[in-house]
C-alpha cells in the first residue's frame, strides 16, 4: 500500500501535485467525523507525513493516533502550533519553509503601512461607487517622515525595518537588542508605542507575545497612531482593539492575520479604520513554490529512509 499523507488544509497547486506523486493524499480537511474515525481505525499505519500550515499547525491529539508518523511538514515559517517536544519525544522530524517568504511578508507589511495612511482600499471603493462624481474624498494621512515600530526584530522584522527606513525613523522592540542593528531599541512595548506612529508586529506567537498587544499598548500608540499586524492573530487582543479604534483611541489598523481565522470579528469588518487582508502575507506564485519545493524535499528524503509501508 502506497505511503498517506495527511493534508490538513488546502495548498497551491504545485504543492497538491508534489504531494500526489509521492503519496496517497487524504484531504482530511475534507472529511467529517465518521470519515476521520474510519480512516483512524484502518490507515493509521499507513501515514508517515502530516502536512499543514503555519495558522494552523497539528494537534497532539491527532499526532499520537498516527504511530508511523516520520513527517510532519509545516507550508509555513510559524510553528506555533506544533510542539515540537512531543514531536521529538516520538522521533518525528518537523520542517518548516522560513527564509523563502521573508521578502514577501515583509513587501506586504510595507503595502499594508502605506494602504492604512493613504486610505487605497477605501479610495478604490469611492471610485467603483461612482462617489468621485459627487466630490473628493477626505484627505489622508502622510507615509514619509513617520516613526515606524517593529515588534520583533527576526528576519522578517530585519527586512521590514529596512524597507521602512527609507520612510522615516525606526526603532524596534524585543526580548533582546541586535547588536550592529541602525535602528533605536525600547526594551518595553509600551515605550516603544509611545515613541513612534505605526507599530507593525512581526514577532513569533508563543506564550510571552499572546496578547501582547492589548489596551495599554493601544492607548501608548494614541489616537494618531496605526497599528499592522503580519505575524498572528493572537498577538493582538481583537477585543481591545476593536474597543480602541470605536473610541478613536488609535487611528486605524492594517490586519493580515486574526485570532480565530478564517472568522474576523464585525467589530474589525465593520470599521473604516481598518484595512484587512486574509492572512496572504506569503501567498505569492513565487514563494509558495519555494516553499512546495523545500517540503517536497524534505517528504523525499524522509521516503528514501522510511519507504513505504
Ligand atoms: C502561511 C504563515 O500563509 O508562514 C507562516 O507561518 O502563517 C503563512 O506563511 C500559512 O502557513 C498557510 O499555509
Amino acid at each position: 500500500m502506497p505511503p498517506v499523507a495527511l493534508q490538513l488544509c488546502p495548498f497551491s497547486d504545485f504543492l497538491d501535485a508534489g504531494l500526489r506523486q509521492r503519496f496517497e493524499v487524504v484531504r482530511w480537511f475534507e472529511l467529517d467525523e465518521a470519515a476521520r474515525a474510519a480512516l483512524l481505525s484502518q490507515r493509521a499505519a499507513s501515514v508517515l507525513a502530516v502536512v499543514s500550515g503555519g495558522h494552523l499547525g497539528v494537534a497532539n491529539a491527532l499526532v499520537e493516533q498516527l504511530p508511523r508518523l516520520a513527517l510532519i511538514a509545516i507550508n509555513g515559517v510559524g510553528l506555533d502550533k506544533v510542539d515540537l517536544q512531543f514531536a521529538a519525544r516520538r522521533g518525528i522530524r518537523v520542517v518548516n519553509t522560513p527564509g523563502v517568504l521573508t521578502d514577501d511578508v515583509a513587501d506586504l507589511a510595507v503595502g499594508l503601512v502605506i494602504a492604512l495612511l493613504r486610505g487605497i482600499a477605501s479610495a478604490d471603493a469611492f471610485v467603483r461607487a461612482g462617489a468621485w462624481l459627487k466630490g473628493d474624498r477626505p484627505l489622508a494621512r502622510r507615509v514619509t517622515g513617520r516613526g515606524f515600530g517593529v515588534v520583533g526584530l527576526g528576519r522578517i522584522g530585519r527586512a521590514i525595518a529596512s524597507r521602512l527606513a527609507p520612510f522615516g525613523h525606526v526603532a524596534y522592540t524585543g526580548p533582546r537588542r541586535h547588536a550592529g542593528v541602525p535602528y533605536a531599541y525600547h526594551d518595553d512595548i509600551h515605550a516603544l508605542a509611545r515613541a513612534v506612529d505605526v507599530l507593525i508586529l512581526a514577532c513569533p506567537a508563543n506564550a510571552a507575545t499572546h496578547h501582547l498587544v492589548g489596551a495599554s499598548v493601544l492607548d501608548a500608540l494614541g489616537p494618531d497612531g496605526y497599528l499592522v499586524n503580519v505575524s498572528r492573530g493572537s498577538v493582538v487582543d481583537e477585543t481591545a482593539l476593536i474597543g480602541a479604534l470605536r473610541g478613536g483611541r488609535i487611528a486605524g489598523a492594517a490586519l493580515d492575520v486574526f485570532e480565530d481565522e478564517p472568522h474576523v470579528p464585525a467589530g474589525l469588518r465593520e470599521s473604516t479604520a481598518v484595512v484587512l487582508t486574509p492572512h496572504v502575507a506569503s501567498a505569492t506564485v513565487e514563494t509558495r513554490r519555494q516553499m512546495a519545493d523545500i517540503l517536497l524535499e524534505a517528504m523525499d528524503s524522509m521516503l528514501s529512509t522510511h519507504g513505504g509501508t
